[in-house]
Parts: C-alpha cells; sequence; structure tokens
C-alpha cells in the first residue's frame, strides 16, 4: 500500500461516521445534479415504470453500477432508482461500514446494494484476490465521484474501471476544476489560514481540466462519447459542524467503453 493509499484509508476511517452529517446539504446538491443529468450520462437504465411490481411486469433488465470509492454512498444514493444493483468498494472500512450501515438501515436487501473493502488502483496488486468475482465485472457504469483527485494514479484509476466495465459501458467521474491552491477548510482536503486542514494531506491533484479529464478517458478506452459539463455555478462545500464554507467549480464527465 501507498503512503498516500495509507494515509486516505487513516484519514477516511476518521471522517467516516461524521461525514453525512457534516456534508449534508453538499451531498444532497451533488445527488440532485447527478439525478438530473441521467439521460446526458447515457446509460440504458431500469424503466421506472417497470419496477412497480406488479405481476404483470417483465422481468427487470439488470443494470449494474460500480461506485468506486463509494464513501458513504452518495453516487450509489443518486443512481440507485435507475440500476438493479449498486456495488461500492472503498478503501477506508469505516466509510464501507457507514455504507452498509445506511443500506440495512432502509431495509435494502445487500444483493441489491452492498460496499466492499478493496483498492482496485494499487500498482502492485493489479488484480486483487477479493475483488476477481463475477460481481465485480461486467458492470453497466463505473463512478468515481469526489475521489479522483485522492488518487495516486487517475489514469491507472480509469484504466482499471474501464475493465470492471462491460462493452459499451460507462464511466463518470466527478470532480474539482483545478483550483490551484488550497483555501477555505473542509473534508475534502483544503486547508487554510496557515495550518494544514486534516483531510489535505490526502489530496494528491488539486483539480483536473477538461484536456486531462479527457486524455484519462481516452488512454483508458473509455473515450466513446466523451463529454464533459460543469455543474451550475459551482458547490458550496458546507461543512455543517465547523461552520465553514468552500466553494469548488464540479465537472461531471462520462465515456463510454469502446
Ligand atoms: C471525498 S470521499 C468521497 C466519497 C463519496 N464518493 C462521495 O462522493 O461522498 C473520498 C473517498 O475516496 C476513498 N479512497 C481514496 N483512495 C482510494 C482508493 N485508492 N481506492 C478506493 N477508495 C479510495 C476514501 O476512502 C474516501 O471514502
Amino acid at each position: 500500500m501507498s503512503e498516500n493509499t495509507e494515509t486516505n484509508r487513516a484519514h477516511w476511517n476518521e471522517a467516516a461516521s461524521t461525514y453525512n452529517n457534516r456534508f449534508s446539504k453538499t451531498i444532497q446538491q451533488i445527488i440532485e445534479e447527478i439525478q438530473k443529468r441521467r439521460e446526458w450520462i447515457g446509460v440504458d437504465w431500469v424503466d421506472d415504470a417497470s419496477s412497480d411490481g406488479e405481476e404483470s411486469s417483465p422481468p427487470k433488465k439488470a443494470v449494474r453500477l460500480l461506485d468506486y470509492a463509494c464513501g458513504t454512498g452518495l453516487v450509489s444514493r443518486a443512481l440507485a432508482p435507475y440500476v438493479t444493483q449498486c456495488m461500492g468498494i472503498d478503501l477506508s472500512e469505516g466509510m464501507v461500514n457507514e455504507y452498509n450501515a445506511s443500506v440495512q438501515n432502509q431495509g435494502i436487501p445487500a444483493s441489491e446494494m452492498r460496499a466492499v473493502l478493496g483498492n482496485l488502483i494499487d500498482a502492485s496488486d493489479p488484480n486483487p484476490a477479493a475483488l476477481s468475482g463475477p460481481e465485480f465485472h461486467d458492470f453497466d457504469i463505473a463512478v468515481v465521484g469526489l475521489g479522483f483527485h485522492h488518487f495516486d494514479d487517475p489514469a491507472l484509476a480509469a484504466q482499471r474501471l474501464a475493465e470492471r466495465l462491460k462493452k459499451g459501458g460507462v464511466l463518470m467521474i466527478v470532480d474539482f476544476m483545478p483550483h490551484g491552491h488550497f483555501h477555505g477548510h473542509d473534508g475534502h482536503g483544503h486547508g487554510g489560514h496557515g495550518h494544514e486542514h486534516p483531510a489535505q494531506k490526502t489530496v494528491m491533484h488539486m483539480g483536473f481540466s477538461e484536456e486531462e479529464i479527457k486524455r484519462i478517458f481516452e488512454g483508458a478506452d473509455v473515450g466513446g462519447g466523451f463529454d464533459f459539463v460543469l455543474l451550475g455555478k459551482g458547490v458550496v462545500f458546507e461543512d455543517g459542524e465547523k461552520g465553514t464554507k468552500m466553494e469548488r467549480n464540479v465537472f461531471m464527465a462520462r465515456g463510454s467503453k469502446l
């Protein structure tokens, strides 16, 4: 495990139990932004009309989501209405536990939504045994929500995620535009006022340009129909516990596996 990976694991274990409460407004905003763009994402989603449980309904086709670096499950919650299965993977056991506790609290069966501990982007372990089963392959969509800037090697991450997609499957990244400097304080790695915020050391990349992301998608063979959009006028990361605010321009990028 790289030093950065270990730093991330330790930090997010610590932050896991308070993450949902601290960032509840921001989480809700990003969930809505993702849902608004579901046509743009371009997956053949489960038709809501066929999931009403009536006996005459045809069986639902399988639509499977890989929520990578899932944290407490923001992306899964956003897309759960349109897929048949959400699989979260995260390297923090604290986050995995939070994700699974919330699934259980909502009475959702683990066969439909669950998270497991793992790291697909360990350079020394390209194919982790624990993530080798069929349930970890052939996804219709893989998403990384606000995780890309924490990875050692985002290009390697895109490749490893692309390998887990079926042909035509979609990779989607939600992350920050370049921001150049740490400013404000938040749970996403940005200190301020001359002292280091605890999350700052988990940040490996100060955002991404459209060109960089496009290159990463194309390099991973998921550049089909590549598109990149900014979320409105930006997103305010408001820490409801600490009372601090930080603004970021957030993008969503999508491309299909060729
Ligand atoms: C800012 S949180 C985002 C969580 C969630 N996706 C969201 O949007 O709320 C970043 C997450 O990335 C996870 N993470 C960082 N590096 C990772 C890696 N190499 N593999 C898997 N998860 C990783 C952390 O444990 C943490 O849960």
